[in-house]
């Protein structure tokens, strides 16, 4: 039940400290260190080698939430692991498919592992894969929250994100367990291919172990401003997200929670696309949120944002910098912990999530069950 919460959606953002540590116990294997890094990964997923090892390519067919989750771990998958990843949208790729390459791991993700064109893109993949001869690699690795679904059966092996039953249509806990699974892949396939220093794991795996404690400090110190920042918003009708890198899905992720439960149009951004068009959607009415966390493109989205300023925009900025330049940029801090640019994404999303949930609440709107969507797509 709601436990106290007023809306299962709240109840679910309240989770994920909780989701975060059960899937480093799952999948961290606690006694590693830098001095075993020789002997041993620091990720246990249980991949057997025919799926992960001769990878050189690697396609992502996903739906909504779990799109914008997929194109994080394309960044990772990228980044730490060195494997060049797509990312399409299985309705799309359904009917417009890429030509195949050699040795590609294909992945779908999904939390309810039932969403009819993600099931229905997979199993094309599947067939057209297995008519051809080998090295076209057929092997398929769900990403999912239930593993009793039907994708679960139809692939070769599936990575439970276990984030627990989810209620609300707005997908939360589930979306940080499916960024979760793929931070343990990238680091698991990065080790295999020998693609990462003994330093920068331990790092990494030092700066996982982190998370849950960093979102419940976002979480207790940040929703009560997050609440009354809500409530300036009631009349607003366009928002727009901006983030870069890493952080450009969560301006989408950002977006699409705002749309899906207050039917506030809102678009998200890459924060350099903003001047080739965007822009001229500003004004003081308008608001602007832009995710700056430090790392390699902190300054430019600084800079992205302060022209959104200069067409009167008012500006919230999701960062960990308490500085001058940021008072000066921003109207409205949400502060987050510091964290590896890396592992941002974890933790840039958490005010977002409460933002979208305090702007549909304060509207009085039905958060849990918003109108024209279902929980789970099973229709084309
Ligand atoms: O169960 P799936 O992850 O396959 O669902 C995909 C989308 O329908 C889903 O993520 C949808 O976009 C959510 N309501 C977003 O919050």
């Amino acid at each position: 039940e709601k436990q106290g919460f007023r809306h299962f959606m709240l109840k679910e953002i309240y989770e994920q400290p909780s989701v975060v540590r059960s899937c480093l116990e799952t999948y961290l294997d606690a006694s590693w260190s830098k001095e075993k890094a020789e002997e041993k990964s620091p990720i246990n997923l249980g991949l057997a080698g025919e799926l992960c090892d001769n990878v050189d390519y690697i396609q992502i067919v996903a739906c909504g939430t779990s799109w914008n989750a997929s194109m994080v771990g394309k960044y990772l998958l990228e980044q730490l692991a060195g494997i060049p990843t797509m990312v399409q949208y299985a309705s799309e790729f359904r009917y417009s498919p890429a030509p195949m390459l050699r040795n590609t791991l294909t992945i779908g993700v999904t939390q309810s592992g039932e969403t009819a064109d993600t099931l229905a893109a997979l199993e094309m993949e599947k067939q057209r894969r297995m008519a051809l001869e080998s090295p076209y690699n057929a092997q398929i690795l769900g990403i999912t929250n239930r593993p009793e679904s039907t994708l679960a059966h139809m692939v070769d092996r599936i990575i439970n994100t276990q984030a627990g039953i989810e209620i609300g249509v707005a997908a939360t806990k589930s979306f940080i367990a499916q960024l979760m699974g793929f931070y343990c892949l990238a680091i698991d396939l990065a080790y295999r291919r020998q693609h990462l220093s003994a330093d920068k794991l331990e790092s990494l795996v030092k700066g996982l172990r982190e998370l849950p404690n960093q979102i419940e400090l976002i979480l207790s110190q940040q929703e009560k401003q997050i609440e009354e920042l809500a409530h300036e918003f009631i009349d607003t009708q366009d928002f727009i997200f901006l983030g870069r890198g890493i952080n450009f899905p969560i301006a989408l992720e950002g977006a699409l929670k705002l749309k899906e439960i207050s039917y506030i149009h809102a678009e998200g951004y890459p924060a350099g696309e903003m001047k080739h068009g965007p822009i001229a959607l500003l004004d003081a009415k308008v608001p602007v949120v832009a995710i700056a966390m430090p790392g390699d493109v902190h300054d430019k989205v600084l800079s992205n944002a302060q022209e959104a300023k200069a067409r009167d925009a008012r500006l919230i900025g999701v960062t960990p910098t308490d500085d001058n330049e940021a008072r000066a940029t921003f109207n409205d801090l949400l502060f987050v912990p510091h964290v590896d640019e890396l592992l941002s994404p974890i933790i840039s999303v958490i005010p977002l999530q409460l933002l979208a949930y305090h702007i549909a609440a304060r509207r009085g709107l039905d958060v849990d069950q918003p109108r024209n969507l279902a929980k789970s797509v099973t229709v084309e």
